[in-house]
């Protein structure tokens, strides 16, 4: 089976496709033949070789955090999918969506929107969890409660669905990318559109209850005076970059810095899956390339050019 695997750190042409044996399914593991992949930030990071010393221990290494595609074959202690069933899955820190087929445990799995296609399922997983954990979890936000949300870096995977979802958990939301992106922030619902560049921490905008740093490019303590009295800056920096993050984080008594770090919930997943199936949350599907062009892929992926996600297909 074909698999799309980095051998070293580089540019987009480091990626090469190799035949490589197919994985069997153990204990609770299904095996899916994978339809299509998405690029997140993550697999960019990880490729140019931003994830540290440590990654370099996984090569060679299948890009690819997250799946949709149909279950084939089941481990003896499967007991939640059988075969035929239409699936996506965030899969582990070792990847391997990219390629033809993928095992991965059935806890992460769950069943794809029957709305929409496995190929624009498969934008779901990483960027729909991350964001909703954010929102929910770390930002504590719920349908009934007023809340203002700046979704800064608005128009990439995880910001296109943060702007949706915080509209549909009731929130008033200011989303900012760059300006040839903003028509694309309007039509995902956001309240106010503006210029990431133009933004000012300096309070001189309403506060905001959630702040919701994508990229992630801001510091506690540049944005504090922008926060509510309980506002709350969330990051998707696994680790806070900062010592005076670190003390927000750890103030137990009033929290005002969170990082996400995103958790497989089938609970979540089926959240997702209900919201696009009810027709309120659109995946931000920009672009779908085949696996053999995984190389261009990425090379468009990391463009100024993408409005919220790029899709690898192996069904093309
Ligand atoms: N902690 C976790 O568990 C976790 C999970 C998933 C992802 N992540 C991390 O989350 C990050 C975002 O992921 P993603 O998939 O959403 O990435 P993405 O699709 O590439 O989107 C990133 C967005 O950030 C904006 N941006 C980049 N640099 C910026 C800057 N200097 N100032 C303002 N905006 C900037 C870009 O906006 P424009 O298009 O307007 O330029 C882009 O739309 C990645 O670093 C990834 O590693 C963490």
């Amino acid at each position: 089976m074909r698999a799309a695997r980095l051998h070293r750190f580089g540019g987009p042409d480091v990626l090469q496709i190799d035949e490589v044996a197919w994985p069997r399914p153990k204990g609770d593991e299904v095996l899916i033949h994978v339809t299509a992949s998405s690029i997140n930030g993550t697999d960019l990071n990880l490729r140019r070789g931003g994830l540290g010393p440590v990654a370099a221990g996984l090569l060679p290494f299948t890009v690819g955090f997250d799946v949709a595609g149909v279950v084939v074959d089941c481990g003896p202690r499967v007991t939640a999918f059988r075969p035929g069933d239409r699936v996506m899955s965030l899969l582990g820190h070792r990847g391997g969506g990219a390629a033809d087929y993928v095992t991965v445990r059935q806890g992460r799995v769950g069943s794809a929107p029957h709305s929409i296609d496995l190929e624009m399922a498969a934008s779901v997983p990483l960027s729909g969890l991350t964001a909703l954990q954010a929102l929910r979890h770390a930002g504590r936000l719920q349908p009934g409660r007023p809340c203002r949300v700046l979704v800064y870096g608005a128009a990439g995977g995880i910001g296109a669905f943060a702007v949706q979802l915080a509209r549909i958990l009731g929130a008033h939301v200011t989303a900012t990318a760059r300006p040839s992106k903003l028509t694309f922030l309007r039509d995902l619902g956001a309240h106010a559109v503006m210029d990431s560049a133009d933004v000012t921490w300096d309070g001189a905008h309403e506060p905001w209850d959630i702040i919701l740093d994508t990229p992630p490019t801001l510091s506690f303590q540049q944005v504090q005076p922008a926060l509510s009295a309980h506002g709350v800056l969330i990051s998707t920096r696994g680790v806070p970059g900062r010592a005076r993050d670190a003390a927000a984080l750890l103030n137990r008594r009033r929290p005002h810095f969170a990082t996400v770090r995103t958790a497989e919930r089938g609970i979540d997943l089926g959240l997702l899956t209900r919201l696009i199936d009810a027709g309120e949350l659109h995946p931000p599907l920009d672009r779908i390339f085949a696996l053999e062009d995984i190389s261009r892929a990425h090379q468009y992926a990391e463009g100024d050019d993408v409005r919220g996600k790029v899709v690898v297909s192996a069904a093309r």
